[in-house]
């Protein structure tokens, strides 16, 4: 193993530990279970489709350092923190730029309004967190996030948006079951690379399994 590796190794599990202790504990969703699946299924993304496995572990690691939703939309903060640690800890600036290019680039902004990244690492990074938004622990983070936000589960006389602006999107307060037709649904054909397209399959069929349920008992007719 060369000097560079073992120096991002370090790195790599520096970063662990200090994202462990920002996130432990929080409940909307976003905490440090949500990354370690991120990074995760990043990981496995990047082996496959042959990416740069160090920038791909450090950019999902620190992808929701400091997430603009709970910082009063501050999109900046993220990767100011994660540039930050990184300078910190040693590691290069053309690797940092990498990095927190991806952070400020990879979330979903809307339906129609592109989030698009450059790289492949920022592509599966992208990947990873929307596959973590989908399926079974979609579901559950999406009531968790919804709860935390004083969302109502679901409310019938509100149609779900197609938001064309970042700026609409921010301050939508529809209910969480809109936020399956919102968001939620629209994932699967986002995903940038092959193998993440594969993931997201059976995911979505759970959640469309999920609800036509749901609607079905809402009423309580079923
Ligand atoms: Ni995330």
């Amino acid at each position: 193993m060369n000097d560079d590796l073992v120096r991002y190794d370090n790195i790599i599990e520096k970063t662990k530990e200090y994202v462990k202790s920002r996130q432990s504990g929080e409940a909307s969703g976003h905490d440090w279970w949500h990354t370690v699946r991120v990074y995760n299924t990043a990981m496995t993304i990047a082996e496959k489709e042959n990416a740069d496995t160090k920038i791909v572990a450090l950019a999902a690691l620190l992808h929701d350092i400091a997430d603009y939703k709970f910082y009063d939309g501050d999109e900046t903060i993220g990767p100011k923190t994660a540039r930050e640690w990184l300078f910190k800890n040693g590691a290069d600036e053309n690797i940092i730029n990498e990095i927190t290019d991806i952070i400020a680039n990879m979330s979903f902004k809307g339906a129609h309004v592109d989030s698009s990244l450059k790289t492949l690492e920022g592509k599966i990074v992208q990947d990873a967190d929307r596959l973590d938004a989908i399926g079974a622990v979609g579901i559950a983070r999406t009531f968790a996030y919804g709860g935390k936000k004083g969302r109502a589960i679901y409310n019938p006389d509100i149609p779900p948006a197609n938001f064309t602006t970042f700026e609409e999107y921010k301050i939508n307060n529809s209910s969480t079951i809109n936020h399956f037709y919102e968001k939620l649904l629209l994932l699967k054909d986002l995903m940038n690379t092959q193998t993440a397209r594969d993931i997201a399959e059976e995911r979505h069929k759970f959640m469309e399994n999920f609800l036509d349920r749901f609607l079905k008992e809402w009423d309580g007719n079923i």
